[in-house]
């Protein structure tokens, strides 16, 4: 692995690969009574938030603790600094405490990139969404919870739907399911489209009924109103019926397929309560992998290339063979 995690696009096939069977690892521990390895212990992970998250802020959190680092929270949000200077600033302090991995979430497209290739800090970076651009380490806890379900992805058809414009993972996971052999297929209004799309490893459509019934996964993804600043569509009702999914579109999908979504929901709005909680949905089961996911970028990043059971002393595997 590279020295950050900043763009989907950084991970060849064999990396993406080396994350998800990691990922596979440490995921065995989140079934166990002590979830813990002492893989990072001594090391610093400052999670630095510069806009709102729950799941992923939490996810990375546990993460950290779970391979024992040190796991510093830093809510940067309300900060009365301009967003230069507040970056750098802060990129400074961090430093100045020994941060390992910077883990940055930011409103602005672009400043992971820009954290990383300055001379403000010395640790890896990971990008954990920045603006409308990037988020790949959901990215990859999504590849991880299709490939748990439909093994090999290679041929797979992935239906993306929703607010393409503004979702970085949607970003994230056309460039990562096209580097693990997927066929994605980008579904949504014209308006919702970005600039450039034909450019993506693509294909695109407006007709979520013609799609979906041929997808081995349907990923719907959140109307993001809040980096909306004009009129997208004519209603709620209006895009809900021709993009949401309910019980009805449910039924047209093959029996292996399963139904996504990165959170956070908006019920009733891409999604149905009814199809939110049925057989199909794996969206809680996202957030479990999420954290397996998380510890096994950051111990690549900061550990080492071995399998983590290798570094399990004695102690830690009887815990294991206790439970
Ligand atoms: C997404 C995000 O923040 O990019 N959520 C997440 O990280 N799980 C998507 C969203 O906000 O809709």
């Amino acid at each position: 692995m590279k020295r950050h995690l900043l763009s989907a696009a950084d991970l060849t096939r064999d990396e993406a690969e080396l994350v998800l069977s990691t990922a596979e690892e440490m995921r065995s521990l989140a079934d166990r009574p002590i979830k813990k390895l002492p893989a990072l212990r001594g090391r610093t992970i400052v999670n630095l938030f510069f806009e709102d998250s729950t799941r992923t802020r939490i996810s990375f959190e546990a993460a950290g603790k779970r391979l024992s680092a040190d796991v510093i929270n830093f809510a940067a949000k309300g900060s009365s600094l301009s967003k230069g200077e507040s970056l750098k600033d802060t990129a400074l302090t961090l430093e100045a405490m020994g941060a390992d991995a910077v883990v940055v979430r930011h409103g602005a497209s672009g400043a992971p990139h820009r954290l990383a290739s300055s001379n403000w800090i010395r640790s890896s970076v990971v990008n954990a969404g920045d603006g409308t651009h990037e988020h790949p380490t959901q990215a990859l806890l999504d590849a991880f919870t299709m490939w748990r379900h439909l093994g090999s992805l290679d041929g797979r058809r992935v239906a993306i739907v929703g607010d393409v414009l503004h979702s970085r993972v949607a970003r994230s996971n056309a460039l990562l399911l096209h580097t693990l052999g997927a066929q994605v297929t980008l579904v949504s209004p014209p308006t919702l489209l970005p600039v450039g799309v034909e450019t993506w490893p693509v294909e695109t459509s407006y007709d979520l009924d013609a799609v979906i019934p041929k997808a081995d996964v349907v990923m719907m993804l959140r109307v993001q109103q809040e980096r909306m600043h004009a009129a997208f569509f004519p209603t709620a009702r209006e895009y809900s019926r021709r993009y949401g999914l309910d019980g009805r579109r449910m039924a047209s999908l093959q029996d292996h397929t399963i139904v996504m979504h990165p959170g956070p929901m908006v019920r009733g709005m891409e999604i149905t309560a009814d199809v939110a909680d049925s057989d199909r949905s794996v969206i809680v089961e996202q957030v479990t992998n999420g954290v397996a996911v998380r510890m096994a970028v950051l111990y690549l990043l900061l550990g080492g290339s071995q399998p983590a059971e290798t570094e399990q002393p004695a102690e830690t595997d009887t815990e294991g063979a206790d439970a």
